[in-house]
């Protein structure tokens, strides 16, 4: 039996229960009577704070295994724990819960709505939160602020550059103050100083005590990770040096 073990046994304190444990889990996709493994047995364990990057080439499953961990989707078998609780067996309304309240997502088209402004668009993430206006209001501007974008929070998305749009997205997804954020390529439409710019703050978040797990292609993100998965065919391996 390990430290580990024993603290999570005894109900030890949050802190050293994992964020994640995946056991066994697979995903299977039926496409026009085709059959698709892209998961065939995730075993995983993320720790709260960690700093977590999954590459790998394309079609190996990534963008799947953070639908599970995002709540998004759910395993085929196996078991996925998020802070303890089961997702794999969790109700639709609790999946839904979950997604509102703990994990804030960043995709790679950034995924902002082009009527709204900035803040508009980050206000969304806070609706199914039922928080009075005023509270809505201070938090919108606290997060805008948090990714340097107070002299910005009413430009509309075609009035700011494809880095400040990510930030955007980023303020969405940590408005509601999540565990974890999932972020699938968000690098991938940026130039090289956007990029840079934008790994500085998931960093800035990560030691404020986010959990973030990024899927990229990109080493240059890798290398910012605490923890390195490459997944491929199904299959997670850890290949931090
Ligand atoms: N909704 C879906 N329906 C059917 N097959 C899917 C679906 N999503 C992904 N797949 C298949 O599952 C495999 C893994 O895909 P994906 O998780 O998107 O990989 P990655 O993000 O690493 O490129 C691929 O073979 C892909 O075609
Ligand atoms: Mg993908």
């Amino acid at each position: 039996m390990t430290m580990a073990d024993i603290v999570e046994t005894t109900g030890g304190p949050e802190q050293d229960r994992p964020l994640y444990r995946a056991a066994g889990v697979t995903r299977t996709y039926t496409q026009k009577g085709r059959i698709v493994k892209a998961l065939t047995g995730v075993d995983l364990q993320i720790l709260p704070g960690e700093f977590v990057t999954i590459q790998g080439p394309t079609g190996g499953g990534k963008s799947t295994l953070l639908q599970l961990l995002g709540a998004l989707d759910t395993p085929s078998t196996g078991s996925l724990l998020l802070d303890g609780r089961e997702l794999s067996s969790a109700s639709a309304k609790e999946l839904a819960r979950i997604r509102a309240e703990e994990i804030g997502f960043v995709f790679q088209g950034f995924n902002l709505i082009p009527t709204l402004t900035a803040a508009e668009n980050v206000d969304m993430a806070l609706e199914p939160l039922h928080l009075d206006r005023e509270e809505r209001r201070k938090r919108v501007a606290a997060a805008l602020s948090h990714v340097g974008l107070d002299d910005r929070v009413d430009h509309l998305p075609t009035e700011l550059s494809g880095g400040q749009q990510q930030r955007v997205a980023i303020a969405r997804a940590i408005v509601k103050r999540p565990r974890v954020l999932l972020a699938d390529e968000p690098t991938g439409n940026l130039d090289e100083s956007m990029r840079d710019e934008i790994l500085t703050l998931l960093q800035f978040l990560c030691a404020e005590g986010i959990t973030i797990i990024v899927v990229t292609h990109d080493s240059a993100v890798a290398r910012r990770a605490t923890r390195r998965l490459r997944l491929t065919k199904g299959v997670v391996q850890d290949i931090t040096k």
